[in-house]
């Protein structure tokens, strides 16, 4: 497992990017830091709770950097975009769970230094921690195995100003910082995370897993999409930017790469533009193309955390379960509410029934996409798509 410290300005897509990455065993998340951006500090770090709460997962929280590092307070967020709580106006709790005491930048310094050449950064948001974190401890430079940022737009426009990508402009110089400082990065910006989309209708799925966990995700993402729609007309969907870093953090064959130096515009008309120059001697690995389907499946498999009960399911009562469930001729399990998606089938169990028992029977040579789905304790059964089972 890699060692991961996450840095978030959790809006929508870092939601489903802390989702991804938890739901991911080649992961093992030490903490998450946070960092205004889409939203200011103190929401930043109440949504990362809220979205650990929702996802039933208890891992130490760090609060970071409430403003810029030269430029003081950010001015305006992105409400369009992620609503006015950050995750599309979803929120309707206060999360339990506080934060850990002390602060992002060192909380990454320790984690560094106590396991050097371990650690991996992902960063989704402004690079204002990470800088942070080296003015105060220049020697972790060296200690830091990896960093995985989103943010930048090197060979496409931006996403705020023509030039600018919202990461980067929203604290350029932090970012120019961290760019010049040697940390091994790779960077996956819009060149990349523009060619990755998630449909509206993979919402509907993630809805009839009954889950509550998907359920929230679905519906601040539909959120997100619908300010696609504006931006993007006839899209149908979103762009999956903070995901993309979990995924090329996991597999980094998801994507194509060249070596540059990247020096970022922090002044006139196209301050947090991008530049990426092959001169010199080149120490970022910029994401340049990415394998989109394969990462999309990738993501869908994991987002909504279904295959850790598939685990449960296949080991259930001794029985022995083949993981690949389509692979295999028949399977069959105790299910209070089973649902199948895509290849590979994920399955979601969220409770043994007490009395009777179902039988499903999965055969080989089905329709590719099917979905069934058991609506409440051996009550209806939904099929749509082809039924090809027996229950
Ligand atoms: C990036 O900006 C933020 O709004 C998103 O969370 C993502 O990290 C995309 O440009
Ligand atoms: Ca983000």
């Amino acid at each position: 497992m890699k060692p991961i410290i996450f840095d978030v300005d959790t809006g929508i897509d870092d939601a489903m990017a802390m989702a991804y990455a938890l739901n991911s065993p080649e992961l093992e998340v030490l903490g998450f830091t946070t960092c205004f951006g889409n939203v200011p500090v103190v929401e930043s770090t109440r949504n990362t709770l809220a979205v650990l709460e929702k996802l039933n997962r208890r891992i130490p929280v760090f609060e970071g950097a409430d403003q810029t590092l030269v430029r003081g307070r950010k001015k305006k967020y992105p409400k369009h975009v992620h609503g006015e709580d950050g995750l599309g106006n979803t929120l309707q709790f206060e999360p339990t769970i506080k934060a850990s005491q002390g602060n992002a930048a060192d909380f990454i310094i320790d984690q560094v230094k106590s396991r050097p050449h371990e650690i991996t950064i992902i960063a989704v948001g402004p690079l204002t921690n990470i800088a942070l974190a080296i003015k105060k401890a220049p020697t972790i430079m060296s200690l830091v195995k990896e960093v995985v940022i989103m943010g930048g737009a090197v060979n496409v426009p931006g996403n705020v100003t023509p030039y600018a990508e919202a990461n980067i402009i929203s604290d350029p110089e932090a970012a120019d910082q961290v760019f010049a400082s040697g940390l091994p990065i790779t960077l996956v910006g819009l060149d990349v995370t523009l060619q990755t989309y998630l449909l509206k209708s993979k919402l509907d799925d993630w809805r009839a897993t009954g889950k509550e966990s998907a359920k929230f995700l679905a519906e601040m993402t539909d959120y997100y999409m619908k300010a696609y729609e504006n931006s993007h007309p006839g899209l149908g969907g979103c762009a999956l930017h903070d995901p993309l870093a979990v995924g090329v953090a996991i597999d980094s064959s998801f994507v194509n790469t060249e070596w540059m130096n990247v020096k970022v515009v922090t002044e006139g008309e196209e301050t947090g533009r991008t530049i990426g120059q092959e001169d010199g001697e080149p120490r970022i690995r910029v994401c340049t193309n990415v394998e989109s389907d394969r990462f999309l499946k990738h993501f869908l498999e994991r987002v909504i955390g279904l295959s850790n009960v598939i685990e449960s399911c296949i080991k259930y009562k001794g029985h022995h379960f083949s993981k690949n469930l389509w692979e295999e001729m028949a399977c069959f399990c105790w299910v209070y509410r089973f649902s199948l998606y895509d290849v590979p089938a994920v399955a979601e169990v969220s409770g043994w029934p007490k009395k009777g028992v179902r039988t499903i029977y999965l055969c080989k040579k089905g329709p590719p996409f099917i979905r069934m789905s058991i609506l409440n304790d051996l009550g209806s059964i939904n099929y749509k798509g082809e039924q090809y089972g027996n229950v």
